[in-house]
């Protein structure tokens, strides 16, 4: 049988993953009661995505706070009362051999009350205020206020909770969203901070607030849960972060505890994206040589995850051997197709289907 680097155990601390696939966090905007709350839909969208064969299922944007999200009908780890939602999540998606894992974050200057999928009721909560290192607003959104020190150090304190909270869900990941413009990218690009206390004004002190959450949620969730952190690598902006600055930034986030390095970019600010087949793959690349040869204070190496328009077994496959990533999201092509890894091993020629721990139920559908 041929053995695809695609379907190789993918080790993260004491966690094995049966491959290096990857449902990366997609928001649904499906927490329709707007109370942050997971619904049935949400189960089961996670949970097919796991049948279908994805070793690692991270769950959509999920707010530390009321006011991070990105609109009302996202969901929450902002209070203990929706733990019990994403338990059902994590339950569902290890019931069908998948590791779990969630994305948490904050919205800061892109927060927003609307409802963002089509078709969506209008929010009934009242509009709150956008927070943000600097008040530099993002194009058409509001002017956001800047944040006082103190409420700094609370917002770290939210992201360690929400990790804690994961934690008690049973998620064996916890990815805090570093990227899309969002807080935590806000404080690191040069464009959106522009403060000149020990938050900002050198790449030390724009970085400090990633390396605070990252130690804080690191410690909050104990040493059984792998750590992720997804990045904008670049902003694709004169002026604005780059590779080499983001390929500096992995190696000092490894050191606070990352296990897991997933590179997007982009989404700081409205910029021409050159966007093709695998257009972020090199910037994933350029992080992975970054932190070759580091150990994880896990004990693991590091593990890099490409994404961005990977829509092949072939392609999957290839950047996997040829070193770039040592796993391979897909988002958008998993919306259409929640079975993509039976797809990718299928066009691959694997025909050990139980041994690569794909569903055997469709292996009857696999041909014809
Ligand atoms: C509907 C939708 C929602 C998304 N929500 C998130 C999110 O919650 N967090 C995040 O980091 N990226 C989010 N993304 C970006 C995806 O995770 C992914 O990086 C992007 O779609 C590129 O990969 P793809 O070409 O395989 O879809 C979202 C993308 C889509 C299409």
């Amino acid at each position: 049988m041929i053995a695809p680097r695609i379907l190789e155990p993918l080790t993260l601390r004491s966690l094995t993953a049966r491959n290096r696939l990857w449902l990366p966090p997609m928001c649904m905007y499906s927490a329709t009661a707007q109370d942050g709350a997971v619904t049935d839909w949400h189960v089961l969208h996670y949970a097919t995505r796991a049948a279908g064969g994805f070793g690692t299922v991270v769950v959509e944007a999920t707010a530390v706070t009321p006011e991070g999200r990105l609109s009302v009908n996202d969901l929450g780890l902002w209070d203990d009362a929706q733990v019990a939602g994403h338990a059902r999540i994590v339950e569902a998606v290890h019931s069908q051999g998948a590791l779990a894992g969630v994305q948490i974050g904050h919205g800061g200057r892109k927060a927003g009350t609307a409802p963002m999928r089509p078709g969506a009721k209008e929010g009934t909560v009242p509009g709150w205020e956008l927070l943000a290192p600097s008040p530099l607003a993002f194009p058409d959104l509001a002017q956001p206020r800047e944040l006082g020190t103190g409420e700094i150090d609370a917002l770290v304190e939210s992201f360690a909770a929400a990790g804690r909270r994961a934690v008690a869900a049973g998620y064996d990941l916890v990815e805090i969203h570093g990227a899309h413009g969002y807080l935590v990218h806000q404080f690191l690009s040069p464009l959106s901070n522009a403060r000149t206390d020990a938050w900002g004004g050198s790449p030390e002190a724009r970085r400090r607030f990633a390396l605070e959450v990252v130690e804080a949620v690191r410690e909050a969730v104990g040493p059984r849960t792998a750590l992720g952190i997804r990045l904008s690598a670049t902003d694709w902006l004169d002026g604005g972060l780059t590779g080499e600055d983001t390929a500096e930034l992995a190696g000092l986030l490894v050191a606070a505890g990352v296990d897991v390095l997933h590179i997007s970019s982009g989404a700081l600010l409205p910029a021409q994206i050159p966007v093709g087949a695998g257009y972020q793959v090199h910037l994933a690349a350029q992080v992975k040589a970054a932190v070759e040869g580091m150990t994880t204070p896990g004990g693991s190496a590091p593990a890099v995850v490409a994404v961005g328009l990977i829509t092949s077994g072939a392609q999957a496959e290839q950047i996997l051997r040829s070193g770039q990533a040592d796993a391979v999201a897909a988002g958008r092509a998993a919306l259409r197709d929640p079975y993509l890894p039976v797809r990718w091993a299928h066009e691959l020629g694997v025909d050990g289907w139980q041994d690569a721990g794909l569903p055997v139920q469709y292996w009857r559908g696999a041909y014809r």
